[in-house]
């Protein structure tokens, strides 16, 4: 019989669980380490990690191709240059093996070749092209922007919200800590410093040990901060609406314009506007936004970065209007032949006399073309209200919005009165049918299929919180190569540029809205706000997302303490006001508690948190419920490093790294495959939600301070996918893949476990050309394993298929450190000042071989029109600035990501290591 093991719900228990060294501890595990990320450095190892080529890039075995789709900063192609010997892992000390026990050291590719291009979508496509044709981009900044007029903004508009939006990112001032009077238009703010948003001042921060955020927060301080932007309007404007919006500003805002309040929002993860027309100067005489900020921490239970840290948006439109996220489409009846399109929208006429409107919808195909449109009779408005007009449209033969084909049409709405518009205003469609079954799971477009899912927090690595599109399409990017077919927006509504994303990579969508109701996790979380909020946060996220053909179901909440069927029915009926296609859920990690069931009885999915046990008994007592594991899993990992013995079970270990044998697993998680298995074997069940697809800042379970970072994803901080990335590719994509793990730098006398992950009917496994034997997975088996005398060398797995060869990998002995070699996931990006490449530093041997326990001081450096924005190497304890221009690698790699400046021309990165020869990358901004 199997135990429910529950995580304690307070983020200071949990602490204690693990921690040694921090606040609440109480010493229950012994781990402990320095600051400063110091690794321990364990053999001399070499090592290629080849499978993953984005670059296309073959390995050196004859006639074999590489295949996997394309990983992005999983290095490319594997070498077959063997370097005798260990080597020292450079900067960190020596390199002598440790006997078995423990190495780190991820197998990585190298080689040189640049991931750019390749499969996921990726290559080479920079602008985007936002629908309406255009781009979407935007990133945090840190620069002084100078105050500007309102304009033409650069190529990027709102993910929502009609794209009418100027960008209105630039030019403002900020001052972190609290200040009197800063709200009037005469407060002196010179001394602020200038900066454009989306902006996330925490991530600038040193990190702290005894920071309020605790270690679910990162130990990155949030407080008080004070923006103002100065900026002016045509006179033409006069008598137009000015609207501004925010998609997301942490936490606490208050708005002021011109001295006058506009109102607070407390919750940090809502997108609002305000209407700034009364108050508003047009010409020459200028106007003052003031937005005051208080992350007042505890909040989130996880890092939540603070300040304007999503994109601003000023809209300009006619006193007759369509209001905010007022178009809403949607498809009641889909076929192959047909489908039937219902779009209705809502019109505010803020003029003061009753205005005559029609609505003209256009549906445009995905190249463009139209293809359906509707004019609506005249309605008459009257002054100072707002009407709904509803039109239905036929899409003949649609070309379906699916996971593999994600086809995005385009509806413009024309608000007119006579032959003049007033508003244009455009909304994606994704035409598809999503069903859940309680016998049979989830289908798309009739089609059964399984959720590969992933629960992701919002951060954005070295970037913090403050939003970047290209940061956020780079993950989706890396984890469609792994097979994602979805993603939960746990534990709140994204940023809009997310499902942006996701509509165009066929990325399903739970979109959640809290990780609380009344009751708190954190003293000063949500719950504060709930009972006032709960109904203008959760239908803000509704209303503003319901067009995305990515999301498929609402949750309202995760893991809710002492939930009640009144507050479950407030919300769901609050979604449904907003949209009834869709069905809601929510997380729930007390399945069997009566107070669960009972408001599992009143929603339309159940999601189950950890508690895959209760699947079959629960479909047994209650067949209607249309089951799914919103979050399962919660192993934990260290990209690089391996515990053994690899069969048992080992959470924690001395130098405060978690294994990546899928054998670190916390007490209420399981494994990978465990948690594989239990969604495999269950047609009932729609599909697993894994915690998580990337690491994220704060959290860092099963450890306390210097851990600040989770070890719980399935990629690293930094974007570099763990060994556990091929184990879920393996079973969720087809393109012929094969993936040894560990490295192979070990010590004489070592009989080394190798697991290799493989989408093949068999592999064979190779140390120095001979054969270990040729493996096919036997009943149940989700890898492959052998026990391999370690000899310094090459040891390379062919996959095979039908008996023939179709894949291969190899990982190589490295020597001492040697040089660092730089790679770009893109050779080109837009000199838009937001476009950002990511570069990937590998440490290498003499010979070019990947150096897996590497742990050299890296300097990054940039000449020509980009700036480096941030710093990380996926190292759960390096507590170093993510905003330097230094970090040590870890397990052989690093990262630097470089934002153009604005200006076209090639951005030369160079890395530098003292004792190394450097290495140096180019990309073109264009
Ligand atoms: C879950 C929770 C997540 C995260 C995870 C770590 O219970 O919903 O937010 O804390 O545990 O395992």
């Amino acid at each position: 019989m199997k135990l429910e093991i529950r995580k304690p719900s307070c983020p200071c228990l949990l602490a204690a669980l693990f921690t040694v060294g921090a606040g609440c501890a109480s010493g229950s595990k012994p781990t402990t380490t320095s600051s400063g990320g110091a690794t321990i450095a364990t053999g001399g190892v070499t090592t290629a990690r080849g499978g993953t080529t984005t670059g296309g890039a073959t390995p050196a075995t004859g006639g074999v191709t590489t295949a996997t789709a394309g990983v992005t900063a999983a290095g490319g192609s594997t070498t077959a240059t063997t370097s005798g010997g260990q080597g020292a892992s450079g900067g960190q000390g020596a390199s002598g093996a440790q006997a078995g026990s423990k190495a780190q050291g991820g197998s990585s590719a190298q080689g040189g070749s640049k991931a750019q291009g390749g499969a996921g979508g990726q290559g080479g496509t920079i602008a985007g092209g936002g629908a309406g044709g255009q781009g979407i981009r935007d990133a945090g900044a840190f620069d002084a922007g100078p105050d500007v007029p309102v304009g033409p903004g650069p190529a990027q508009t709102p993910a929502y919200n009609g794209l009418r939006g100027q960008d209105f990112n630039t030019g403002w001032k900020f001052n972190r800590g609290d200040v009197t009077g800063a709200q009037n238009v005469t407060f002196d703010d010179s001394t602020w410093r200038g900066l454009s948003v989306p902006h996330d001042w925490s991530i600038e921060l040193a990190f702290n040990q005894t920071s309020p955020a605790g270690s679910g927060g990162g130990y990155l301080d949030g407080g008080v901060g004070w923006y103002r932007k100065t900026f002016t309007l045509d006179q033409a404007d006069s008598g137009k609406t000015i609207l501004i919006e925010f998609d997301g500003v942490y936490m606490n805002s208050q708005v002021w314009i011109n001295g006058t309040s506009l109102g607070t929002r407390p919750y940090g993860y809502s997108s609002f506007e305000y209407d700034l027309t009364p108050y508003v100067n047009f010409g020459s005489t200028s106007n003052v936004i003031a937005v005051r900020v208080n992350n007042n921490q505890p909040t989130s239970r996880w890092y939540s970065g603070s300040g304007i840290y999503r994109n601003v948006w000023l809209t300009v439109v006619n006193p007759v209007h369509v209001t905010n996220s007022g178009v809403f489409v949607s498809t009641p009846t889909v076929s192959n032949s047909s489908a039937a399109v219902s779009v209705s929208t809502e019109v505010q006429n803020q003029s003061t006399a009753s205005q005559s409107v029609m609505v003209t919808t256009t549906i445009s195909d995905p190249s463009g073309v139209p293809v359906a449109t509707n004019t609506s009779p005249a309605s008459d408005i009257a002054a100072a209200s707002t009407a709904t007009i509803s039109q239905s449209l036929t899409v003949a033969t649609p070309q379906l919005w699916s996971t593999t084909s994600p086809n995005r049409y385009q509806v413009k709405v024309e608000l007119k009165t006579g032959s003049a518009t007033l508003d244009t205003y455009l909304a994606p469609l994704g035409i598809r049918t999503a069903a859940f079954s309680a016998t049979s799971g989830f289908s798309l477009n009739g089609e059964s299929t399984k959720l590969r899912g992933v629960c992701m927090h919002h951060d954005l690595g070295a970037l913090g919180s403050a939003i970047n599109y290209r940061a956020i399409e780079r993950q989706v990017e890396i984890l469609k190569a792994m097979g994602v077919n979805a993603i939960r927006t746990s534990h709140n509504p994204p940023a809009p540029e997310l499902l942006d994303v996701c509509d165009r990579q066929g990325i399903l969508v739970m979109d959640e809205a809290f990780d609380c109701w009344e009751t708190k996790k954190n003293s000063n979380d949500y719950h504060l706000y709930f009972a006032q909020w709960a109904q203008t946060d959760i239908q803000a996220m509704v209303r503003r997302d319901r067009n995305h053909p990515s999301v498929i179901m609402w949750s309202i909440g995760n893991e809710i303490p002492s939930p009640t069927t009144g507050t479950a029915t407030n919300l769901r009926n609050w979604v449904l006001a907003m949209d009834t296609t869709r069905p809601v859920t929510w997380a729930s990690n007390n399945a069997g508690q009566a107070a669960n069931q009972a408001v599992a009885a009143v929603l339309d999915l159940q999601g189950y948190n950890y508690a895959e046990s209760r699947y079959d008994t629960d479909h047994s007592a209650h067949p209607t419920w249309k089951l799914f594991g919103s979050e399962t899993s919660s192993a934990v990992r260290s990209r690089g490093i391996y515990e053994t013995p690899a069969s048992k079970s080992i959470l924690t270990s001395s130098d405060t790294q978690c294994s990546s044998y899928d054998n670190s697993v916390v007490a209420w998680g399981s494994s990978a495959e465990s948690s594989y298995k239990n969604d495999v074997s269950r047609s009932f069940v729609a599909g697993q939600f894994i915690w998580t697809g990337f690491d994220y800042i704060g959290e860092p379970t099963p450890y306390g301070w210097p851990a600040k970072s989770s070890y719980f994803g399935i990629v690293d901080t930094a974007g570099f996918p763990k060994d556990i990335f091929y184990f879920y590719q393996s079973h969720w994509t087809t393109d012929p893949m094969v993936h040894i793990l560990p490295h192979w730098n070990w010590t004489s006398g070592t009989t080394v476990t190798v697991f290799v992950y493989t989408n093949c009917d068999s592999a064979e496994l190779f140390l120095n050309d001979v054969s270990q034997g040729s493996k096919t997975f036997a009943s149940g088996a989700l890898h492959l394993e052998w026990n391999v005398p370690w000899a310094s060398g090459t040891l390379r797995a062919e996959g095979k298929r039908g008996g023939s060869v179709v894949v291969s990998q190899e990982v190589q002995t490295a020597g001492a450190a040697a040089k660092v070699a730089l790679s770009a996931d893109r050779s080109t990006i837009a000199a838009d000042g937001r476009d950002l490449a990511f570069v990937t530093a590998d440490i290498q041997d003499a010979n070019g071989i990947f150096v897996p326990t590497a742990a050299n001081a890296l300097t990054f450096s940039v000449s020509g029109p980009g700036e480096i924005v941030g710093v990380d190497n996926g190292n759960a304890i390096d507590t170093s600035s993510y905003k330097g221009t230094t970090r040590n690698a870890f397990s052989g790699k690093a990262l630097a990501i470089i934002r153009s400046t604005g200006a076209a021309g090639p951005i030369v990165v160079a890395a530098s290591s003292s004792g190394l020869t450097p290495g140096s990358a180019t990309v073109s901004a264009q």
